[in-house]
């Protein structure tokens, strides 16, 4: 067996072409177009893709970036003022900490200083709260691209086995919630988790969430399963891979994403999503 391409990059380029179409015509009517903050702090080499990705994406759609680059020694309390300032600024719909921030900052405190309804990665307690009792609101944005992944293929999910590989509250939990509201069995496996291999094998869809290159392996795959990689991982030769033995596990698994091109591309995509609902309120 060789499994099906679960293709992110073509369904964000979609998602994102239609969202350009949308914004150009509701832009007229609210007299403005959304615009996103995304704030980085040092000078990590991979977050500066990141953000340079992101705001090279919103101005595709017409969206307008405003971007703010911290040096590395930055005090907590100007990035706190800084976001003060955009939570006051009407033309700012989206506001994003490009995490990780250097260790003398603390990155929950900033990131609850960022108004509810312009955190459009869904870290605020607040849409965190929202998202464990299955109720509106701005939602973890790789989750959330998962779950578009899920859809856009009609993989079904209720009375599903799931094991997320991952715990973190970026990706493991907040997806995990996403799965529960969807009427899928989940369980999240961790650093701790006793014979891994046993849990992972008994999964129909496999998520792996890690930072791990090569952690599952082609026997921790249940045959026909659906496994999705959302680790990003460079190699000393500065490929990138995910968690996923993905030429292996190609073999043995029904769908996988690939990485580059999985999950990666649909974080971006829905990022500008969440930005353009907050900014349908707002504006
Ligand atoms: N594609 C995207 O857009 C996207 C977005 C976000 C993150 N990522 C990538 O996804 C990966 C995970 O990111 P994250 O922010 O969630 O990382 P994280 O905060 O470091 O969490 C990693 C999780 O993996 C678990 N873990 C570590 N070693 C393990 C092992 N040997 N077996 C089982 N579980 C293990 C950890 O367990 P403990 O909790 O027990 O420590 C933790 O829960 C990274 O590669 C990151 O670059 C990709």
């Amino acid at each position: 067996m060789s499994a099906k391409i679960l293709d992110g990059k073509t369904l964000a380029k979609k998602i994102l072409s239609e969202l350009a179409k949308e914004i150009e015509q509701i832009r007229l009517i609210k007299g403005r177009s959304p615009g996103l903050a995304v704030l980085m702090v040092g000078d990590n080499p991979a977050s500066a893709v990141y953000v340079n990705n992101k705001e090279r994406s919103c101005l595709g759609v017409g969206m307008n970036s405003y971007g703010n680059h911290f040096p590395g020694d930055i005090d907590q309390s100007i990035v706190i003022e800084e976001i003060e300032k955009l939570n006051q600024d009407p033309k700012v719909d989206g506001i994003l900490l490009q995490l990780p921030v250097p260790a003398h900052l603390n990155a929950t405190e900033i990131l609850y200083r960022i108004a509810p309804n312009k955190d459009v990665d869904g870290l605020h307690p607040v849409n965190l709260g929202k998202l464990v009792r299955a109720e509106e609101g701005l939602r973890s944005c790789t989750p959330l691209g998962v779950m578009k992944l899920l859809e856009e293929y009609d993989i079904e999910l209720d009375g599903k086995r799931v094991v997320i590989v991952g715990r973190s509250i970026l990706v493991g939990k907040p997806l995990s919630l996403m799965l529960l509201e969807k009427n899928a069995t989940v369980t999240i496996a961790h650093s701790r988790t006793a014979n891994l291999s046993e849990v992972t094998a008994n999964a129909d869809i496999l998520v792996a969430a890690v930072g791990r290159s090569g952690l599952i392996t082609p026997s921790m795959v249940k045959p026909g399963a659906v496994v999705i990689d959302v680790g990003i991982n460079r190699l000393s030769d500065g490929t990138l891979v995910g968690d996923i033995d993905f030429a292996g596990v190609f073999q043995v698994a029904n769908y996988i994403t690939p990485v580059p091109g999985g999950v990666g591309p649909l974080t971006v995509a829905m990022l500008l999503l969440n930005t353009f609902s907050s900014y349908k309120i707002l504006a």
